[in-house]
């Protein structure tokens, strides 16, 4: 018997663990424990993904939820490593570059339990992201890094990880996207919205770089009220983006800029595939967009998924609003990027995961 257990805790891990738990249930040898640490917790942030995505409920919620980067690390430190102590897992599967990520990853290196790190090796390069600091992190100490692109493999052999640890596997993200896309096209959100395809645009921000600065996200909020004049823009809001807007009493004066709650995977998914483009600083969402041919411009000044550019749809346009407002214009006119799809993002990252773990 293996006993692998997940560690899942912020949105966009629920769409990466779904397709590994069910590839390694092909497998009879192998036991899974599912843990969710409780960092995001609001029901359009979790819950939601756990019914559409399919996953069974988790077997313990850590329920540490939302602090400062310490406070939160440390209250899954603490609450989880009585988990792992208990469970004594064969090997911990942590996926993404978020909190829960590193945390898990660091309780098992001390315990030498054996983690497997699923979206290794991406790198922005820029360690004024938290996110960065614990993909650096994460890599160091695990045993088997997953990698969804050959750029993440480079990485890792430059910082002195091992050949034979790292595994290049493609992208589980995807994997999700495949599957679920069917479901997805059933979705009534366009209809309800009174949105035509290819006649809106769609907007995600959350980055604390763009959204904690009261400054920029005000001039990145005008930004998009002045192109909503163009086309109708839809923009579900992340809660930290929410609080932020709500801080600096940010309003908006075009009623074209449709600001709404998060909505579900399925949802998000048919927006995506329906819009003229997709403004973003989500790391996601510069996947799924390059998967989908759509043109993606992210508001950030560097990519730790690079491929998105290099093959994808993807665009760099750092927190120029006026670079925005011409890339928008390009596309408008039908000089829109368009992409390839990298290798490996197939659909059967997660069956190539488990394979390596039951080998
Ligand atoms: C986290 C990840 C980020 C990821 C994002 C995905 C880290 C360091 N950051 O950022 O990499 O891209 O998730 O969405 O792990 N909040 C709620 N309800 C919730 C969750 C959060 O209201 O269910 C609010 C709280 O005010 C919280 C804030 O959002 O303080 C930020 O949440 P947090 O999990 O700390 O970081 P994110 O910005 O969500
Ligand atoms: N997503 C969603 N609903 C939304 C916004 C995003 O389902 O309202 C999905 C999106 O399709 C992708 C994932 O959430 O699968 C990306 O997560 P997020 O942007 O929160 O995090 P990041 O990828 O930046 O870490």
């Amino acid at each position: 018997m293996i006993h692998v257990l997940h560690v899942v805790g912020a949105r966009p891990n629920f769409m990466k663990v779904a397709p590994v738990l069910d590839d390694l249930r092909c497998y009879p040898q192998v036991r899974q424990t599912l843990v969710h640490t409780g960092q995001h917790y609001d029901v359009n942030m979790s819950d939601v993904f756990f019914q559409q995505l399919g996953l069974p409920a988790p077997d313990f919620n850590l329920e540490v939820g939302s602090g400062s980067h310490a406070q939160q690390t440390a209250q899954i430190l603490a609450r989880f490593e009585p988990v792992v102590l208990e469970q004594k897992p064969d090997v911990v599967l942590v996926y993404g570059d978020v909190n829960s990520t590193v945390a898990a990853a660091l309780v098992c290196a001390k315990l030498l339990i054996p983690v497997g790190h699923v979206e290794a090796g991406l790198r922005s390069g820029d360690r004024t992201m938290p996110e960065e600091i614990n993909r650096l992190v994460t890599d160091q100490i695990a045993d088997y890094l997953f990698t969804p692109s050959l750029d993440g493999n480079a990485n890792l052999a430059r910082e002195g990880v091992g050949a034979e640890k790292i595994h290049f596997v493609g992208n589980v993200m995807i994997d999700t996207l495949i599957r679920l896309l069917p479901a997805a096209e059933q979705s009534p959100i366009l209809d309800t919205m009174r949105l035509a395809p290819s006649g809106y645009g769609l907007v995600t921000l959350h980055r604390p770089s763009n959204v904690d600065d009261p400054e920029e996200l005000s001039a990145l909020m005008g930004a998009l009220d002045e192109l909503a004049i163009r086309l109708p823009l839809v923009f579900p809001v992340h809660p930290r983006t929410r609080h932020r807007i709500g801080a600096a009493r940010i309003g908006k004066s075009n009623d074209q800029l449709h600001l709404i709650d998060p909505v579900s995977y399925l949802d998000f998914i048919a927006l995506q595939r329906g819009a003229r483009f997709v403004i973003t600083d989500s790391g996601g969402v510069q996947e799924e967009t390059t998967w989908l041919g759509v043109p993606c411009l992210t508001l950030r000044a560097n990519t730790e998924r690079p491929v998105t550019v290099t093959q994808g749809t993807n665009q760099l346009l750092g927190r120029d609003t006026g670079l925005l407002k011409a890339a928008v214009v390009q596309i408008l006119e039908g000089r829109g990027k368009q992409g390839t799809i990298p290798p490996l993002w197939d659909g059967h990252a997660g069956e190539r995961i488990a394979a390596i773990l039951v080998a």
